[in-house]
């Protein structure tokens, strides 16, 4: 008999996949929230398969309180940021994720929209009208940018990065893009330029993060590449908070250095700006769009996502490879 732990209700077909298995005892936690380390060790306690969620912090400490026999980590998300994979790696423990094509696009599609908003002021504008302050057509009002031959700037030229480019396209914009290595079949095809990321920064009127969070990735957005980008220039970030140094961000838009940033990701999350002492910063901007971690929150991608992570877990069970057990 195998045990697994699922941290949080997730949809139902990852579920009955497991449940489905000859063998598998499967535990649900019945609590529609993040679960303290405490109680997740408590309720983990002796599984061989763990389905943790992006909010659970699985450490070293969690993983000797589960016990020995736990043989995978199956997370529920593209990024693993949340686990350490040193010590999953010392303990003989696996990890996966659930990338996909699905996720690929759920995230893409959110990222467009997110520039779109920034481009159009959508959000602004939005709340203007509702607020009835609209008195007629004018000249001058909510003057914002068109995409059209303007540059898009791609950080991090992964499976994401790629489909925003390729989503981007039928907009016409020049693409720039850094990454750890070169992609000359993508350059080619989108007619993009590989750069460094301070000559990114220094052209591009869009600069979207698609890197997952390393020690080389934390604060990349800071004052310093801040101070790099054009006073015109918006960031949008749907990868991972801490990808952007949130307090650099706040005073480059309050300063006026950057035209405005659209988030979906934070670095405190769920707190905004909690470490600064004049609060509610971000949020009372108009230059901010802000959205709550939910480039991936389509029916579809979140039910996927779910079936992925009981295949790595069915596998890693039976003695195969998860298709998608990451590499540390
Ligand atoms: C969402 O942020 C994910 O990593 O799946
Ligand atoms: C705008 O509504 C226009 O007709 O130009």
């Amino acid at each position: 008999m195998y045990k697994i732990y699922i941290t949080r209700r997730i949809p139902q077909p990852g579920i009955d996949l497991l449940k489905k298995q000859k063998g598998f005892d499967v535990k649900v936690s019945p609590h529609d929230r993040v679960l303290a380390k405490k109680e997740l060790i408590k309720n983990a306690a002796g599984v061989d398969a763990l389905l943790p969620l992006l909010t659970d912090k699985i450490d070293g400490e969690v993983m000797d309180g589960i016990g020995k026999q736990l043989k995978i980590i199956g997370n529920y998300a593209v990024g693993f940021d949340n686990i350490d994979l040193k010590a999953a790696k010392e303990r003989g423990i696996m990890v996966s994720n659930t990338p996909g094509p699905e996720i690929t696009r759920s995230v893409a599609e959110h990222t467009v929209a997110l520039i779109l908003a920034c481009a159009k002021r959508i959000v602004e504008a939005d709340k203007y009208t509702r607020h009835k302050k609209y008195k007629g057509w004018a000249p001058m009002l909510f003057l914002g940018t068109n995409l059209y031959g303007k540059t898009l700037g791609i950080v991090g030229l992964g499976a994401i990065g790629r489909e925003v480019a390729k989503m981007m396209s039928a907009f016409e914009m020049k693409v720039l893009y850094y990454d750890v290595k070169r992609a000359e079949d993508f350059e080619k095809q989108f007619n993009a330029k590989f750069v460094g990321i301070p000559e990114l920064l220094k052209n591009s009127d869009f600069v979207t993060l698609h890197v997952p969070l390393m020690p080389q990735t934390r604060h990349l957005i800071n004052a310093k590449t801040l101070g790099m980008m054009k006073k015109t220039a918006f960031v949008v970030n749907t990868a991972r908070g801490p990808v952007i140094e949130e307090k650099a961000l706040l005073k480059a838009l309050k300063a006026k250095k950057i035209a405005g940033a659209a988030l979906d990701v934070f670095e405190n999350e769920p707190a905004i700006d909690t470490d600064l002492t004049d609060k509610l910063e971000l949020r009372a901007m108009d230059s901010v769009v802000l959205t709550p971690h939910i480039a991936s929150a389509a029916i579809e991608t979140r039910s996927t996502m779910a079936e992925i992570a009981a295949r790595n877990i069915i596998a890693a069970l039976s003695g195969k490879t998860p298709p998608n057990l990451v590499k540390s």
